[in-house]
């Protein structure tokens, strides 16, 4: 279910950040634009692991606003395919990147079966109710042994701390048997690589700071801080963690 809350971290916040971006300059738009990864280091690990290669198509799903799809596209060469059931955030990926944006859910993706060389799934799964019908649809549309990057907010049994509004994160155990049901074998897993250089991290922060001075009075915003809160309360008493994961398409 589509809470109130998250309408405003991936719907008006994705418009916010489209508009801070236009003010401040396109330099800032990648950085701005990884909402759910952030971390360039997380984003080289992922494109590594993927064996990502110039003209391979990238199919981002719940893309959000773009980001780790074009820094892969500006990095790799790659021809990436973006996925994302909101439509403020489908919009702000085309103003900031110009990229091929579909308007869909990952539970039905309006692509061909086997037609896609790397898939990517950054931030998605912990949002998403239906974990199975979304990893199902991204294994349908795999080319056979093809990658998938994973980036997944993992609990641990034991979470006592309320979590963002609309969240449901796996255990370490459901994310395994969500994979291996759909046709993919891990390969590998690490924590994520949080720590981004000042460069990264200044025009994220100048970014945000745009957005506040504009939107903190919003009821909007409001909802959309406290779901951050709720996520950086969870991080810091190590009720969740942040995984980065590498599977394949077992064919
Ligand atoms: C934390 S954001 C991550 C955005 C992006 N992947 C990134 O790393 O910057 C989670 C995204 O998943 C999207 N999402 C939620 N439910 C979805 C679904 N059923 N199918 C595809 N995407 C979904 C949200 O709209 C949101 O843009």
């Amino acid at each position: 279910m589509t809470t109130a809350a998250m309408v405003a971290e991936f719907g008006d916040f994705a418009d916010w950040t489209a508009d801070a971006v236009e003010q401040l300059g396109t330099g800032h738009a990648i950085p701005a634009a990884c909402r759910g990864s952030s971390s360039p280091g997380a984003l080289a690990w992922l494109a590594e692991a993927c064996e990502l290669a110039p003209g391979n198509t990238l199919l981002d799903v719940g893309a959000g606003v773009g980001g780790p799809a074009a820094w892969a596209a500006e990095r790799f060469g790659v021809r990436p395919i973006l996925v994302e059931p909101m439509l403020p955030a489908c919009r702000a990926a085309a103003r900031l990147f110009g990229l091929p944006v579909v308007t869909a859910d990952g539970g039905r993706l309006p692509l061909r079966s086997g037609s896609v060389d790397v898939g990517w799934c950054l931030g998605v799964l912990c949002t998403v109710e239906d974990k199975a019908a979304l990893l199902d649809e991204m294994h349908r549309v795999l080319k056979p042994g093809a990658s998938l990057g994973l980036l997944v907010v993992v609990s641990r049994a034991l979470q006592r701390l309320p979590a963002p509004e609309g969240n449901h994160f796996p255990t370490q155990r459901e994310v395994a048997g969500l994979l291996a049901n759909a046709g993919f074998r891990l390969l590998e897993q690490i924590p994520r690589p949080s720590a981004a250089p000042l460069s990264w991290s200044r025009r994220v922060e100048q970014v945000a700071a745009a957005v506040a001075a504009k939107h903190e009075g919003d009821e909007a915003y409001g909802l959309a801080a406290r779901q951050t809160e709720r996520l950086g309360r969870l991080l810091s008493a190590r009720q969740v963690s942040i995984q980065l994961m590498h599977a394949v398409a077992a064919s």
